[in-house]
């Protein structure tokens, strides 16, 4: 049975022109894409989108590095898809990312780390209603 996750390609990794190469890694690993967009958080969305951190000393840095420019948003669909996709990112901070993975390619630091992956089931659906609606589904 096919299950979801919800991805970003963050704002460093858009601004250093790895849209592209990205989403090839990603259907290159066997994942297809069922919703899709090229859009910008603002500061109230991101705050919203990582509420579950607001507690955390990072969250302010977070936010306004989250809603500093345009991100991908995707909803990716593969067998077992949240935690093959965290396989396909690497580790949160990219100095720890195993090699070939996205974030060992393709991130800057612990905050500017290219990619987000969903880490559950139940949140991969959350985020995927947070930014897409039904038509935008497929
Ligand atoms: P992600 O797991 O996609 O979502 C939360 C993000 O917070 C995480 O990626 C990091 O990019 C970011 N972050 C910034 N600072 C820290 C930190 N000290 N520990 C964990 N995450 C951090």
């Amino acid at each position: 049975t096919t299950t979801r996750t919800f991805t970003m390609i963050k704002p460093d990794a858009v601004a250093n022109g790895h849209i592209g190469n990205i989403l090839a890694m990603i259907t290159n690993a066997g994942f297809k894409i069922v919703s899709l967009k090229l859009t910008q958080l603002t500061v109230s969305d991101a705050q919203a989108f990582y509420a579950v951190h607001a507690a955390r000393p990072f969250y302010g840095d977070l936010v306004e590095f989250m809603s500093s420019g345009p991100i991908v948003a995707a909803t990716l669909e593969k067998e077992n898809a949240v935690a093959d996709f965290r396989t396909l990112i690497g580790s949160t901070n990219p100095a720890e990312a195993a090699e070939g993975t996205i974030r060992k390619l393709y991130a800057t630091s612990l905050s500017q780390n290219a990619v987000h992956g969903s880490d559950s089931d139940e949140n991969a659906a959350i985020e995927s209603t947070f930014h897409f609606a039904t038509r935008e589904e497929f």
